[in-house]
Formats: C-alpha cells, sequence, structure tokens
C-alpha cells in the first residue's frame, strides 16, 4: 500500500443532483454479538474476555457490562422485524464463539447454533440477506487463560470453530467474514489495553497481529471446504486513512510506520503473502519475528472474495522527537500506546466537527482510502462493512428521537462512496454502523451509533429520523442531494 500524502480535499462530495448507486449495490446495517445480544449466561454460553474484561472495576465506563445489553438474545424477532419494516436488505452480524464452543476446544453447542440458525432463518423469511462474521472480539475467556491471541494455538482453536459455525449455517448464509477489525484485537487488546484482555506489552501485541492473520487464513480454508462453491468469504480491517501533517519528510516516514502498524501488518500477508519489510525492521528491537513459521504465509494468504473496510474517520501524524504533544490517536486513553516501535510519532485531530467520540468528521478519508486500496488491489472488490457515527440523541416529548448531525455523516460519506465508484473503485456495498445503540466497548452504553434508539431501562426501541432516511436511500439506491 502506498502512503497517502495528499491532505487536499478530495473531489467535491456534496452536490446539486442526486446521486444513484450501482443497481446490485448492496445496503445494509451492522452489529456485533457482544455489543446487543446479553443473555451472557444462557444456554452454555461462557464468559468471553470481555465478560471479563467489563466486569473489572475501572475499564469500562460507568461499570457496564454487556450482561442485557439491548437483550437481543430474547428479542431478535422484534429486531428482524423492525429491519423488515425499514427494508434494509442485508444484516451484518457477528457469532459468538463462547455460545458455540464455550471453552474454545471440543464440541459445539447445539442450542447455541440453533439461535443464529433462527435468527437467519428469519432474515431469509424476511428477504434480508445475512452476512455472518466469525469474530467481533468475544474471545472464550479459557482461550485467553492459555495464553490468548499471542498463542499460535488461538489460531487452530479458530479454524475448528469457523467449520462448526460453517457445518450448521452454511446452508443458509452465502457470506461470510472472518475477524472483525484484528487491529483492535492485538493492538488495543494487546498493547494499550483499551480492550478485553486488557494487556499492555508490544510484542506481545505483535505476536496477536500474526496469529490473527493466521487464524484469518486458517478459517478461510475450513469454510470453503464447507460452503457452497459461490459463497463469498472476507475479512474486514478498520485501514487506516493515514495522512501527515505536513509534507516534511520525517512527517512522512511516521505516516509510514503508522501505515505498516495498521494497514500493512495485515494487507501484506493476507493480500500479497508477505510481512512488509520497512515493518519488520521497524519492531526489530521488540520482536525477530521468529514465531512467523514456516508455511505460514501461503495459508494465510487465501484468495477473498471482497475485502471488508470498516472506517470513521481519518488518522493524521506527524514525527515528534520529543513525543511532546502527543495526541490522541482515538483508540482510547491509556498510558500505553497501542502503536509498538512508533514512540516517536504524534496523532492530531483536524480541527472541524466531530462526532460524540471526538473522532473528526472527514469523508475525504473515506474516498481516498476506497481509491488507495483500488489502486493497490485492482481486482479486490469492496464493501464497506462499517461506517456510521456517534452522537448524543435523546427522544424528544413526543416521543421522537431527531438526528439531523447523524443523517448529514451518513450523506457525506455516502456520496464519498458514490464519487469512489465513479471514479473506478470496485465497491460493492455499504453497511451503517450500528442497526441499534449498543455497548460501545470501553465506553459502554454513553455512545449511541444506532440508527434506532435504544431504551436501555425498558428495551424499547424508537427508529431515529435517520433511519426513516437511510432506509429511502437503501430502498432506492439513490443518494439525495
Ligand atoms: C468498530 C467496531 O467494529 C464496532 O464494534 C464499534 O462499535 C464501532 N467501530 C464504533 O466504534
Amino acid at each position: 500500500m502506498t502512503i497517502a500524502a495528499h491532505r487536499r480535499p478530495s473531489a467535491a462530495h456534496t452536490g446539486d443532483a442526486p446521486r444513484t448507486f450501482p443497481e446490485h449495490f448492496l445496503w445494509g446495517t451492522a452489529t456485533a454479538s457482544y455489543q446487543i445480544e446479553g443473555a451472557v449466561t444462557e444456554d452454555g454460553r461462557t464468559p468471553s474476555i470481555w465478560d471479563t474484561y467489563a466486569r473489572t472495576p475501572g475499564r469500562v465506563r460507568n461499570g457496564d457490562t454487556g450482561d442485557r445489553a439491548t437483550d437481543h438474545y430474547h428479542r431478535w424477532r422484534e429486531d428482524v422485524a423492525l429491519m423488515a419494516e425499514l427494508g434494509v436488505g442485508a444484516y451484518r452480524f457477528s457469532l459468538a464463539w463462547p455460545r458455540i464452543q464455550p471453552t474454545g476446544r471440543g464440541p459445539a453447542v447445539q442450542k447455541g447454533l440453533d439461535f443464529y440458525r433462527r435468527l437467519v432463518d428469519e432474515l431469509l423469511d424476511k428477504g434480508i440477506e445475512p452476512v455472518a462474521t466469525l469474530y467481533h472480539w468475544d474471545l472464550p475467556q479459557e482461550l485467553e487463560d492459555a495464553g490468548g491471541w499471542p498463542e499460535r494455538d488461538t489460531a487452530e482453536r479458530f479454524a475448528e470453530y469457523a467449520g462448526f459455525a460453517a457445518d450448521a449455517l452454511g446452508d443458509r448464509v452465502y457470506t461470510w467474514t472472518t475477524l472483525n477489525e484484528p487491529w483492535c484485537s492485538a493492538f488495543l487488546g494487546y498493547g494499550s489495553g483499551v480492550h478485553a484482555p486488557g494487556r499492555t506489552d508490544p510484542a506481545a501485541a505483535l505476536r496477536a497481529a500474526h496469529h490473527l492473520n493466521l487464524a484469518h487464513g486458517l478459517a478461510v480454508q475450513a469454510l470453503r471446504e464447507r460452503l457452497r462453491p459461490d459463497a463469498r468469504c472476507s475479512v474486514t480491517l478498520n485501514i487506516h486513512q493515514v495522512r501527515p501533517l505536513t509534507d516534511s519528510a520525517p512527517d512522512l516516514d511516521a505516516t509510514r510506520r503508522i501505515d505498516a502498524l495498521a494497514n500493512r501488518v495485515f494487507t501484506g500477508p493476507m493480500l500479497r503473502g508477505t510481512y512488509p519489510d520497512d515493518l519488520v525492521t521497524d519492531t526489530a528491537a521488540l520482536t525477530d519475528w521468529s514465531f512467523v513459521r514456516d508455511g505460514d504465509l501461503e495459508q494465510i494468504r487465501q484468495p477473498l472474495d471482497f475485502l471488508g473496510v470498516n472506517y470513521y474517520t481519518p488518522t493524521v501524524v506527524s514525527h515528534d522527537p520529543d513525543r511532546a504533544g502527543h495526541g490522541s490517536d482515538g483508540h482510547g486513553a491509556s498510558a500505553h500506546s497501542p502503536w509498538p516501535a512508533a514512540e516517536h510519532v504524534a496523532f492530531h485531530q483536524p480541527p472541524g466537527e466531530r462526532t460524540a467520540m471526538g473522532w473528526a468528521v472527514d469523508a475525504t478519508g473515506l474516498y481516498d482510502l476506497l481509491l488507495r486500496l483500488a489502486a493497490d488491489f485492482p481486482r479486490l472488490p469492496l464493501v464497506i462493512t462499517e461506517n456510521g457515527a456517534a452522537f448524543d440523541d435523546y427522544a424528544d416529548p413526543s416521543g421522537a428521537v431527531n438526528d439531523p448531525a447523524r443523517i448529514a455523516y451518513v450523506r457525506d460519506h455516502l456520496a464519498a462512496v458514490h464519487q469512489a465508484v465513479q471514479d473506478g473503485a470496485d465497491v460493492r456495498g455499504y453497511f451503517l454502523w450500528s442497526l441499534l445503540d449498543n455497548f460501545e466497548w470501553a465506553h459502554g452504553y454513553s455512545k449511541r451509533f444506532g440508527a434506532v434508539y435504544v431504551d436501555y431501562p425498558t428495551g424499547t426501541r424508537t427508529p431515529k429520523a435517520s433511519a426513516r432516511w437511510y432506509a429511502e436511500v437503501a430502498r432506492t439506491g439513490v443518494l439525495p442531494p
């Protein structure tokens, strides 16, 4: 992947004319198991690393946990009805590994599989395409106790679990994603510790990244052995659109370093079959990468039907010899950096509008990212598997939830996607994060990303204005000016 040295605004993203998307463009909403399901002790489910982390005092804001979340485990039929009412054609959700294989080893649990079979059948019945993610961060705690992602065995266990999932659901789910944002699992989970399991060991984070890559490659093979030939396999990466603060050589070098640690550490092995030389050199003081065994890279590089891309905000960096002014990289507060061996890189939030996460609103980042991916991997279709924004939504006295800022955010980002398609990027779909307000990891329930408002004490769901707006765009395939 080349360095993105362009800080200039990209091609215009707003205009006077309606924008029509390609005919078979896939429109969806997305969620993840721990963020919505609740019912953490039901039907044989055992704790995942997020149950443990959330119960550790001081880890999650307000001491929130996913114990109940949106109670989707009991309200799933209502949630599918809501999707059907909105009329959005696809739904991206994740399977909870600790429901299907509670200890991460041994046979699959039928009740866990049955939950997802019922969900999928209901989706299909309503004409909604299911898109299943195998891993959205809920590692069985017993596997973490055995060493977690820094250990090779976790990758092998994951491939076994992938096989169980495909055996049970492969006759009705045709679109699969192995991992969601492995960058977060490795570098927030084992580097800065702001995600479960909360470890702060940069060398372990690099080992975790490799074993997540290996898990992906082994799981794709396990899926392909079982799925229909026309099934689609993918991975979702939170590719960072890394931009230098200035065009100085040190800032460009900081951009290169972060691009390696954020992006190429995954796209290198998964899509090119190699770790980038500069990454290996940059991290030499931490590891000799001897955990990469002969044959691993062939296992990791598997043909994919599309690459899932999650995008929220760009990442602006500069070289900072003193580490003074080390700004937030938007990934949470920790004394430990998620970026191994990048001590002299400072992060900057661009000026201008922010979401409730403190993330800059900048759709040009999405446009640039899509064009870079199209240039670097020309034959690989792209799907936006997440994009959206948290704002401080509330129900007005009439019960309505008006969220014009979210509508503006999504409109600008969809315009950027449309422009990227016009300019040659092969983007096949867009999934709004999220269907529902939910458990936003270390922020607990304080951040609302949903198109549908959830009143947590009662569980009542209320579609926000953005839900109706998005449903209309999805139904017509036309983005109004
Ligand atoms: C990415 C993650 O996949 C999702 O779980 C999270 O809620 C959103 N980003 C928003 O932070």
